[in-house]
């Protein structure tokens, strides 16, 4: 079965799409993104994904592409034409077509839109979650406003490549004052010696990251403290607990940083606990 895209209006094999060399998220990576992850043939958290796509389409002034409901249906459209039942959704929305320039093309330029499903096996990252993964650190080099879930991810791609030279799965961002950010496509959190959920506060430095609320909202269920505010390398090391969360990945245990063990170097119970009561908290769709 060829994997089908949806592109400014039409459905077609992924091999036949095609966008125009014109397109500002290809000249200047002039757009924002999502990535929704699917369970059990269920987009999840799907009202937050569109929240936050309204909030980056706000913040770089880019239209949205299609009216809300619309842009729901072609969602489940394209996961139901790729059979996906467990997997991911990504959507990206560019400032459209128009001949380089760097200011704002005319508004009779459309923003553009792509749609794409893809399977992934959920047994992948259970394997993963049961031994946990290392982490590296990095020094932050993003713009103001990485809140904005824009196009422009040469820095997190670079941090990605350097985790996986490390043979770490994840790299964690560090800004100037010494403190994690987050990760290059995860938030970054702790769990500290009295058991307390640490996660830096959600101001312009991070991704509002959909996981990291629902978290927030499966710690409450499970009676754990959350306490949002920053914290350094250092303090991650000695923590009890330590895990990155995604949409891909939910609450992934990390057991080590910048190659100290963290805990006894196996996933912590809290986070574990956070995992399995994710799926019985996450608004399915
Ligand atoms: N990344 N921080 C960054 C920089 C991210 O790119 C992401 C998501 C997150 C977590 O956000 P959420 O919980 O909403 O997925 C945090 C997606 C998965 C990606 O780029 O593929």
């Amino acid at each position: 079965m060829s994997r089908i895209v949806y592109v400014n209006g039409r459905y077609q094999p992924a091999a036949e799409a095609l966008v125009s060399v014109d397109d500002r998220a290809f000249t200047f990576g002039d757009g924002v993104y999502e990535v929704c992850e699917v369970s059990r043939g269920a987009l999840i958290e799907e009202r937050r994904h569109l929240d936050r796509l309204g909030r980056s389409l706000r913040g770089v002034r880019i239209d949205w592409p299609l009216g809300r409901e619309a842009l729901r249906f072609v969602i489940r459209e394209v996961v139901r034409r790729n059979r996906v039942r467990d997997g991911l959704v990504y959507l990206q929305v560019s400032r459209g077509v128009a001949r380089r320039d760097h200011g704002f093309p005319p508004a009779t330029v459309r923003p553009g839109l792509m749609v794409a499903a893809r399977a992934l096996d959920p047994s992948v990252n259970a394997a993963r979650a049961a031994a946990g993964v290392a982490v590296v650190t990095v020094p932050e080099t993003r713009w103001a406003h990485p809140h904005i879930k824009t196009l422009q991810l040469l820095p997190n791609v670079l941090a990605k490549q350097a985790a996986r030279e490390a043979l770490a799965f994840e790299a964690w961002f560090v800004d100037k004052d010494g403190l994690v950010t987050e990760g290059a496509s995860t938030n970054a959190w702790i769990v500290t010696a009295d058991g307390v959920l640490v996660t830096r506060q959600a101001d312009d430095s991070i991704l509002h990251g959909v996981t990291r609320a629902t978290l927030i909202d499966v710690a409450a269920a499970l009676s754990v403290r959350v306490v949002e505010r920053p914290f350094t390398p250092d303090e991650a090391k000695a923590a009890r607990e330590a895990f990155f969360s995604s949409a891909t990945t939910i609450a992934m245990p990390v057991v080590s940083l910048d190659g100290t063990k963290i805990g006894d170097g196996r996933p912590g119970p809290v986070t574990l606990a956070l995992r399995r009561a994710f799926r019985e908290v996450a608004v399915r769709s």
